[in-house]
């Protein structure tokens, strides 16, 4: 039986890692929005071994995904154990090699173990996606609920710290890379979402002194996206009261991106596709705010 696994059987089922919606291209609205090259990727993280905060839905789900149909072996937390071990069974039954530890970014002893249980399984460590967010309903300032402000910064800005933290020693001796998540609310100012925006600022404040710190062994760039059409993207419609339309406005491209189309940003900035790039933050909304 072994010699009938072929080279081109073992690399079918990467193939199938993400059929359906994201084969075919994804429905953004009325429009279909072709996948792009980078999530229908061949094996160019072949050997690699990655990690994903929160990714138990939307665009962690969606990158952990992606990178392991890149060829990147991929450990994934998040804190929704049935959905985070669902995730896991989906792509480990269509061919990836990815595992789900359940961790809290809030905690640093979870952090600590996650990235250790990752090495003891894997190895070692190349990527680092650290991705984990909360979006909590608007409000100004002065009716902004300190918990909720508390949680948001905690969840934002310390779980991007931890991860670095704890991942770091291991991406120096792989001269990895990080990509940490930031968003258009860290570099434009909007009202309502303080704790949101002063997270995401601070973020991509971080990202850059950390590049500054280790950019002779490790490249380390933050990605702020714009509308993704995700779940947290569904509470934003609802809790703000817009509709997708009133959303998009004032981007010139006029629709929302697609988990996919971040997933493929985080594969090139994981490659040596973009071997020079580093200390940057990358927007990709659709092109830059009105
Ligand atoms: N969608 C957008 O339009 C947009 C735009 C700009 C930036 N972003 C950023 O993109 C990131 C992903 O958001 P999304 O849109 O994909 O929304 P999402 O579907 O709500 O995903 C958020 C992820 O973060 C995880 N998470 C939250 N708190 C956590 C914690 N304490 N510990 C571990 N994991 C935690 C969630 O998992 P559990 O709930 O299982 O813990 C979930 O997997 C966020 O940082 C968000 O701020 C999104």
């Amino acid at each position: 039986m072994t010699e009938a696994i072929t080279s081109e059987t073992m690399v079918l089922p990467r193939r199938h890692l993400l059929t359906g919606m994201l084969a075919a291209g994804a429905m953004v609205g009325t429009e279909v929005v072709t996948t792009p090259a980078f999530a229908q990727a061949p094996p160019i993280l072949e050997g690699k071994v990655a990690i994903v905060t929160g990714g138990t839905s939307g665009i962690g789900a969606t990158t952990v995904g992606v990178l392991a149909q890149a060829g990147a072996k991929v450990a994934f937390n998040g804190r929704r154990e049935a959905l985070g071990r669902q995730v896991a069974s989906r792509l480990r039954a269509a061919g990836g090699d990815v595992v789900y530890i359940r961790s809290d970014v809030r905690e640093a002893q979870q952090v600590e173990h996650f990235v250790a249980e990752t090495l003891e399984r894997y190895g070692r460590l190349d990527i680092a996606f650290n991705n984990a967010g909360i979006d909590l309903p608007p409000a100004p300032i002065a009716d902004t609920d300190i918990t909720g402000f508390d949680d948001q910064i905690a969840t934002n800005l310390r779980g991007v710290f931890l991860a670095m933290k704890y991942e770091l020693p291991h991406l120096v001796s792989s001269r990895g890379v990080i990509i940490n998540m930031a968003s258009i609310g860290g570099r434009h100012a909007f009202p309502n979402i303080v704790a949101y925006g002063a997270s995401k600022a601070a973020v991509i404040h971080m990202t850059r002194a950390a590049a500054q710190e280790y950019g002779k062994r490790v490249r380390i760039n933050a990605i702020a996206p714009g509308a993704i059409e995700t779940p947290m993207l569904e509470r934003v419609r609802r809790d703000w009261r817009v509709t997708t339309e009133q959303l998009v406005a004032p981007y010139p491209m006029g629709r929302v991106g697609t988990p996919e189309e971040v997933a493929s940003l985080i594969v090139f900035l994981a490659s040596d596709a973009s071997s020079y790039i580093n200390g940057h933050v990358i927007g990709i909304d659709g092109g830059d705010l009105a």
